[in-house]
């Protein structure tokens, strides 16, 4: 390894969702394959690759001001590369604007095609030329790319790519192109491999994980590709997301009871708790329909917990809406939730409604609604008080000096200990519970 100072460095800023930062750990595996080696801080680095969201405009601007930021970088070393991809550059006319306000970015793909990065990033040392290249539709999956994974003893795994829903406020299946299931033999070798290699926790990851094999490619419902994979020898959680209300059904509540290593945990976005708006949502369940569902793995499962998505401010939503959201939430009682103020996304069919929101109608609704989530959050860390709990320790927070876990609920759990805990399952003794976070004292370390 003479020639290591002689190595190029790679930085990637990832932005969305966990989908996308399983995709940047693809990246960062196509840029290891090039020799690339990774670099904490942006000026050391020899290339730059910004993997993009559009999911919310406050995303977008996130992303179009880190860009805008490195223009002076790029000026001080044009051997720099920068390059820009995802869902963003994805999103119709987003290349052009981007292309007009940053002229030095170097390399644009999009989240159809970031499998290609190692062609075009050669194709632009070759040429020293803007390289841009968008895939319009969404080709074969592609099963040759290594992810060099940075979360042990986390893995994430896809299961599907893309979405067929379109939901009326959504870019997604705009973006990410039509549903694809991965098949079954990919998906077990991989988590097989996984287990192998000492990761503990394994989440199955699609935008509908329901849906998995619904075009019949796989032979295989997601029910039955759960159970294969928690019947994989070795200690280990699993955990899936996302579960879309309109196709949850009994068969994975049934897996979940047979193996104790999935995870009592359902992220079930409702999104809201009118009807009306679930309809004009084109979300194709009721209010109803939803807590049924609950009900229905409460009875199976009565420890299971449930977590959420909720839009506020969506077109036409009225305070009477808005109540009956607030009321699903006391009535479900869920275990946290994301809480988003709808933004307009063009393309969308949402983005044409009449009754668009006004801000401070929003504003005032999703501070009414945190409150409301906080509050429940925190009663339920006050449960938590005085109970062991097992948490899979993930890290060491440095500004805290403790190591952080998380139980099967994904309620993070500090903790002091003097040998390395990351990769163990550890018993916690809860002491104290602060908002979302717990602080306990290691009752029992296990592998
Ligand atoms: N496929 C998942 C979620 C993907 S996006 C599902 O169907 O539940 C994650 C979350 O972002 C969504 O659940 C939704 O709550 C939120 N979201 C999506 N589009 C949005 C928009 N235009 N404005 C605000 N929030 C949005
Ligand atoms: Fe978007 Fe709906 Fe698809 Fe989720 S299911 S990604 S919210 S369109
Ligand atoms: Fe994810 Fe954002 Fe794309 S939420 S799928 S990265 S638009």
């Amino acid at each position: 390894m003479g020639n290591y100072a002689m190595q190029e460095k790679y930085h990637i800023v990832t932005y969305g969702c966990q989908m996308n930062l399983h995709e940047s750990e693809k990246i960062a595996g196509i840029l290891r394959g090039m020799q690339y080696v990774e670099t904490p801080t942006l000026g050391d680095a020899d290339i730059i690759v910004f993997n993009t969201c559009c999911i919310r405009e406050n995303a977008e601007n996130h992303a179009f001001g880190n860009i805008g930021a490195l223009k002076k970088l790029k000026k001080q070393k044009p051997s720099l590369i920068i390059a820009v991809g995802g869902c963003m550059t994805q999103e119709a006319g987003k290349t052009e604007a981007l292309k007009k306000k940053f002229p030095f970015i170097d390399v644009m793909f999009g989240a159809l095609n970031f499998e290609e990065l190692q062609r075009l990033i050669e194709e632009k040392k070759r040429t020293k030329k803007k390289v841009i290249e968008i895939r319009e539709k969404e080709g074969e999956i592609v099963e040759t790319i290594t992810p060099y994974r940075a979360s042990y003893p986390n893995a994430w795994i896809n299961i599907t790519y893309g979405c067929n829903n379109f939901c009326s406020y959504c870019i997604v299946p705009y973006v990410r192109g039509r549903e694809r299931s991965r098949k079954p033999e990919y998906i077990l070798a991989e988590a097989e491999q996984l287990v192998k290699d000492g990761y503990k926790e394994i989440t199955l990851l699609g935008q509908n994980v329901n849906s998995y094999g619904a075009d019949g490619s796989t032979g295989m419902t997601f029910a039955e590709l759960l159970d294969r994979v928690a019947s994989i020898e070795g200690n280990f959680r699993v955990r899936f997301m996302t579960s879309h209300p309109k196709d949850f059904t009994k068969d994975v509540v049934d897996v979940m009871k047979k193996h104790s290593k999935i995870c009592r945990l359902v992220h079930l976005p409702v999104q809201s708790g009118s009807n009306t708006v679930l309809a004009e949502m084109n979300r194709r369940y009721t209010r109803e329909k939803y807590l049924q569902e609950i009900q229905m793995l409460r009875e199976v499962l009565p420890e299971a917990e449930v977590t959420t998505d909720i839009i506020v401010g969506f077109p036409g939503e009225t305070e009477e809406d808005y109540l009956q959201t607030e009321d699903l939430v006391k009535q479900v009682n869920f275990a946290s939730a994301f809480t988003f103020v709808y933004s307009k996304r063009a393309g969308t069919r949402a983005s044409t409604m009449e009754n668009q929101i006004p801000e401070d109608v929003q504003k005032d609704r999703i501070m009414r609604l945190v409150e409301l989530v906080n509050s429940l959050t925190r009663q339920k860390s006050e449960t938590y008080v005085g109970k062991t709990v097992e948490i899979l320790c993930e890290g060491f927070d440095e500004k805290k000096g403790m190591y952080l876990g998380r139980d099967e609920f994904g309620r993070m759990g500090y903790f002091n200990h003097d040998t390395d805990c990351i990769g163990k399952f550890i018993d916690l003794k809860i002491i104290r519970a602060n908002g979302i976070s717990l602080y306990g004292e290691v009752v029992d370390i296990k592998d």
